[in-house]
C-alpha cells in the first residue's frame, strides 16, 4: 500500500525566512522549517512534498498535482496571496482533501489589510501567529487526524 501524503506549500518571500523581518517572522529559515516537518512526517510513516514559489500560477499549478498526486492534507501559507488570491480559492476548492492554513506571524494584530482571507473560506483550520511551529502545529494536526 502506498503511503498517505501531505503537501506543504508557501507562498511568495518565504523563501527568504530567516532573513526577511526577522522580528515578525523569526530566524528560522525555510530549509529548517521543511527539514523539521520532514522529519515529523517520515517518522509517521508519511509521505511529504514541500514547494515554495513566488508565483501565483505555481502554487495553483501544485495545488492541482495535490489533487491527483495522493495528497490527502494541504498546510498552505499563501503569504501575501492569502489577502488577494480568489483563484488559490477556487484551486483548493477542487481539492477534496483537508486544508490548513497557516500564518507565522498574527495576521489579525497587523494592518487592516491582512485580516481578510479567501483562503480561510476553504481552510479546514487556520493557525496564526505561532511562529514557524505553526507548520507543525498543522502536521501534527493532520497525522492525529489521518490516522
Ligand atoms: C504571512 C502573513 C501575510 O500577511 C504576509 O503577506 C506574509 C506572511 C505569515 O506567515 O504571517 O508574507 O502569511
Amino acid at each position: 500500500m502506498s503511503q498517505p501524503k501531505v503537501t506543504v506549500l508557501h507562498g511568495p518571500n518565504l523563501n527568504l525566512l530567516g532573513v526577511r523581518q526577522p522580528d515578525v517572522y523569526g530566524y528560522e529559515t525555510l530549509e529548517d522549517v521543511n527539514n523539521a516537518l520532514r522529519k515529523t512526517a517520515i517518522m509517521t510513516g508519511w509521505e511529504i512534498n514541500c514547494f515554495q514559489s513566488n508565483h501565483e500560477g505555481e502554487l495553483i499549478d501544485a495545488i492541482h498535482a495535490a489533487r491527483l498526486d495522493g495528497t490527502l492534507a494541504i498546510i498552505i501559507n499563501p503569504a501575501a496571496y492569502t489577502h488577494t488570491s480568489v483563484a488559490i480559492l477556487d484551486a483548493l476548492n477542487a481539492f477534496e482533501g483537508k486544508v490548513i492554513e497557516v500564518h507565522i506571524s498574527n495576521v489579525h494584530k497587523r494592518e487592516s489589510f491582512r485580516h481578510h482571507s479567501y483562503v480561510s473560506l476553504r481552510a479546514d483550520g487556520v493557525i496564526a501567529g505561532l511562529g514557524t511551529q505553526g507548520y507543525q502545529a498543522a502536521l501534527d494536526t493532520i497525522l492525529a487526524s489521518t490516522e
